[in-house]
């Protein structure tokens, strides 16, 4: 059985929600390593339409078993809210989803603090989705957090007020609410009443089902180019959104995960601020945003839109080492005269190819871009790779020899069933062979 990673290799929203439902009938379990509610995954079939930001898109699929691993951070009043509003829609997640007991809780102080920090910024702001998530992973790192299974702790007052005691003249110095220690502590023991339920000792679990048997998948959230190490710092999420992340993330060694299937958007967006070279400030990007309806799922935030960027995926390919892609948004693309990608970045008339680590240099570098005719036909809804219109096999080729590895899957339209699954050595070891239930899912609501 395969333990496959499923993950963003630009800076989030390629669509990773929609991959990860379609091809978790493949799967026995399904598990998020890092992040928290910052994460928007959208997933649509059947006519319905569903929002996750906490719970694994595997949730969906009833008795498949969903963990969010230690790696996240978790904010209980969201994480109810979630299973709540999945509830109403005739999602039971009863018996099937475990929270880790060492996952970090996102308090009241880490969301005041996020938000008055960005407030501060002014036109240096981060555009973080203000959901508490860097102070969060900050008090983790600092040993003041509190995990899940510290709120019900019989000293969680003490340890709330150490907390409070870390955050407190900073808050108070940018005019935000200081939360009453005995008021938070309150509030720690209703949530961690709540959650108890739904602790576990989740990295025991995960690979106990692995030494069953039982095939893993890991859904990454946001991007590689977001990542707090590798990513384009200081403009970047605060946990490791690539790969690595899910050893440390999920309690899973390496050698137990055996396939990464990287997520790439047929075009590059970003939301928030930071670098983005080849940005499109024109019409052609307004109609990216306006033709792939990027707005955040999270915030609704107006998504930053231009060509794709191969120098980006090709570092996300070296970070994550991805044996297949799945192209989504395909169908975006299909009105176009001429579509780009961007091979190098032009900067001090050198062209680089490399993923310069100096923001300087990505702040000025210029887009070296390669121009393919656009195919000018609808490929929504097409489901066999050979069907797509020869320029559009071209544009993928393209982007395979540039990234360096095969195009598994394509995306063309928003829902379950518009999906190319492509009949690859690669994407067939990736689903352990059960391609079959891949097809079959997509295909049942149609
Ligand atoms: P934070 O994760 O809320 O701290 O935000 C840090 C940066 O990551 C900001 O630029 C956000 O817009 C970006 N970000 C966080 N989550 C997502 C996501 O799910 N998709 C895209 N961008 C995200």
């Amino acid at each position: 059985m395969t333990n496959a990673i499923v993950l963003g290799m630009q800076w989030g929203d390629e669509g990773k929600g929609k991959i990860v439902d379609l091809i978790c009938p493949a799967f026995d379990a399904v598990v998020r390593f890092q992040g928290g509610n910052n994460a928007g995954h959208t997933v649509k079939f059947g006519g319905r339409h569903f929002a996750l930001h906490f719970l694994p898109s595997g949730i969906l699929h009833p008795g498949m078993a969903c963990v969010l691993g230690n790696g996240m951070v978790i904010h209980p009043e969201a994480f109810f809210d979630e299973l709540h509003k999945l509830a109403e829609s005739g999602v039971d997640a009863g018996g099937r989803l475990f929270v880790s007991a060492r996952a970090q809780v996102i308090l009241p102080p880490h969301l005041h603090l996020d938000a008055a920090r960005e407030a501060a910024r002014g036109g240096g702001k981060i555009g973080t989705t203000a959901r508490g998530i860097g102070p969060a992973y900050e008090t983790k790192a600092a040993r003041s957090g509190l995990r899940t299974c510290d709120l019900g702790a019989e000293d969680v007052e003490a340890r709330v007020a150490v907390l409070r005691g870390q955050l407190a003249a900073e808050l108070a110095e940018l005019g935000a609410e200081v939360p009453e220690t005995g008021e938070l502590a309150t509030a720690c023991r209703y949530w961690g009443e709540r959650l108890a339920p739904y602790l576990a000792d989740t990295a025991v679990l995960v690979n106990r089902w692995i030494d069953d048997g039982k095939s893993v998948l890991f859904e990454g959230a946001q991007g590689a180019l977001l990542d707090v190490d590798h990513g384009t710092y200081p403009y970047v999420t605060s946990s490791n959104t690539v790969a690595g992340g899910v050893a440390t993330g999920a309690g899973v060694a390496p050698t137990r995960i055996g396939g990464v299937l990287g997520v790439v958007k047929a075009y590059t967006t970003r939301v928030g601020s930071g670098p983005f070279v080849g940005e499109l400030e024109d019409e052609t990007g307004d109609f990216l945003r306006r033709r792939g309806n990027e707005y955040g799922t999270t915030t609704g935030r107006p998504r930053r839109c231009g060509w794709l960027d191969a120098v980006a995926t090709r570092y996300a390919q070296l970070l994550n080492r991805a044996d297949a892609l799945a192209v989504t948004k395909l169908d975006v693309l299909d009105e176009l005269d001429e579509v780009r990608v961007c091979v190098g970045y032009r900067f001090r008339g050198e062209v680089r190819r490399d993923f310069p680590a100096e923001l300087a240099v990505l702040e000025q570098a210029q887009p070296e871009l390669r121009t393919f005719p656009g195919w000018r036909s609808p490929t929504v809804g097409v489901l066999h790779y050979e069907d797509l219109p020869q320029q559009a096999r071209d544009f993928l080729a393209f982007v395979e020899d540039e990234v360096g590895t095969p195009v598994g899957m394509v995306s063309t339209g928003p829902r379950r069933e518009e999906t190319i699954v492509r009949d690859a050595p690669e994407m067939t070891r990736l689903v352990s062979g059960r391609v079959d239930r891949v097809l079959a899912h997509r295909d049942v609501s149609a």
